[in-house]
Formats: structure tokens, sequence, C-alpha cells
């Protein structure tokens, strides 16, 4: 975090990718210098170095003072997004600042048996389409950007066809039910997660994410 930081760090991510712009440059938490930091990210896309620039897990009152203070508004939170923590109210805030959301995590990394959950895998049935398309359109369906992982290219194909998936108002609603309205994986209002994610940054050998 910080300006110079991110300078620096923005220059050695075009080396290593061999490219002179990126599509889309982060600044990955809440935390330390990041306003510092977002002048360096307005100032990379004054020059044409990024064609957009954003934040991650920019819960809505720090969202809402960044958007107030800065000459280039975000145009995206990446943020934990799936039926287990759907957010509604946050979204509605990015809407109002026309803020892009983004699901990292979409399928809550597989945890609380998210693949095999009965009401999914219910309306998977109904829909005649794998478990993985009924999360993602879930989220397209609200306007939510998805970026889900895998490895396997069987799986990343089953992924894209996500955007040929419909699900029906009375879906969406069996979907609303699910709603654990909290965080599965980081709780940023935790101060013993703020403690482990500066344990990371200073030593990523010894710490996990
Ligand atoms: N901004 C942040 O703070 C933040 C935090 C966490 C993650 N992220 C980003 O979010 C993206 C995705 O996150 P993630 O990988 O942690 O979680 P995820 O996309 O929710 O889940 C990935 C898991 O789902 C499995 N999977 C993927 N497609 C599947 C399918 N069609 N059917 C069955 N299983 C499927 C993958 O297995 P296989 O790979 O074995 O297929 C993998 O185990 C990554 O780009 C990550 O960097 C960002």
């Amino acid at each position: 975090m910080g300006y110079e930081k991110t300078k620096q760090a923005f220059n050695e991510t075009l080396e290593k990718l061999g490219t002179d712009y990126l599509d889309l440059y982060l600044i990955h938490m809440p935390f330390g210098d990041y306003y510092g930091s977002w002048r360096a990210l307005e100032e990379f896309y004054a020059q044409g170095k990024v064609r957009a620039i954003g934040v991650s897990n920019f819960l809505p009152d720090r969202l809402m003072d960044l958007c107030y203070s800065a000459k280039v508004k975000p145009q995206l939170n990446q943020i934990e997004l799936h039926p287990f923590y759907q957010r509604e109210d946050e979204l509605e805030i990015m809407k109002e600042l026309d803020v892009q959301p983004q699901a990292w995590a979409p399928f809550a990394e597989g945890f609380n048996g998210m693949f095999t959950n009965p009401t999914l895998v219910e309306i998977a049935k109904e829909q005649n389409c794998s478990v993985a398309q009924v999360i993602l359109s879930w989220n397209l369906q609200r306007n939510v950007a998805v970026i889900p992982k895998s490895v396997h290219r069987e799986r990343m194909l089953d992924n894209f066809g996500a955007l040929k998936v419909h699900l029906t108002d009375e879906q969406v609603k069996k979907i609303a039910l699910l709603d654990l309205k909290r965080p599965q994986m980081v709780d940023t209002l935790k101060p013993s997660e703020v403690k482990r994610l500066y344990d990371y940054v200073n030593n990523p050998v010894l710490t996990s994410l």
C-alpha cells in the first residue's frame, strides 16, 4: 500500500506480464495507506496504462468515502458474493454509486457443501444444467460479474454455460433463503483477520491466507 509502493508494484507487474497496459487493476484490501495507492491508480488510468481501476473487499462505508474523495471513482468492487453470503443491501449501495460488483470465490470454494446443497441441486435438475451454472447464473442475473476458478477445462466450459441459463423468479426466491448473512471466507471486520492479513504480507511463507 502507498503511492510509491503501488507505482513500483504496477511497473513490476507490467514487466512480468510483458505488456504495457492492464485491463483492470484493483486494490486488494482497504488497509494501510490505500488512499496513496488510489492516487497512483488514478494516474495509471489517466495515462492509459490501465483501462479500469477498482477495489476489493471494500465495505460500504469505505467504498462511499473513496467514491466521494477520489478524482476517479472505483469502477468495480470485488467482494465475497455467493448464495451463502448474498449482501443485497451492499449491492444496492454499489448500484447507487455506479460501482460494478464482482464476486470472488463465487462457489465459496465449495465450502459448506455448496455443490451438493439440496436447493441448488433441485434447481439444477429443473433447469437441466449443473449446480455450478445455477450458482453463476444467479449472480449474473442480479448484475454481479463472476470470476470462478477451475483447473479443469471441462469445468471452465461448464462455467461459461451459465450465460445460457435463466432462473425463474420462483427459483431466485428459493436461493434467497440460503443466505447465511455472514462471510464464509474472510471477515475484514474481525481484528484477528486484519492481523492475519498483515502477518501474511510481512511473511507470506509462514502464513496462509
Ligand atoms: N479479492 C479477493 O480477496 C479474493 C479472495 C478469494 C478469491 N479471489 C479470486 O476469486 C477467484 C475464484 O476464487 P476461488 O478459486 O477461491 O473459489 P471458487 O471459484 O469459489 O471455487 C473454486 C473451486 O470450485 C471448483 N470448481 C470450479 N468450477 C467448478 C464446476 N463447474 N463444477 C465443480 N467444481 C468447480 C474448483 O475445482 P477445480 O479447480 O479442481 O476444478 C475449485 O475447487 C480467483 O480468481 C481468486 O483469485 C479473490
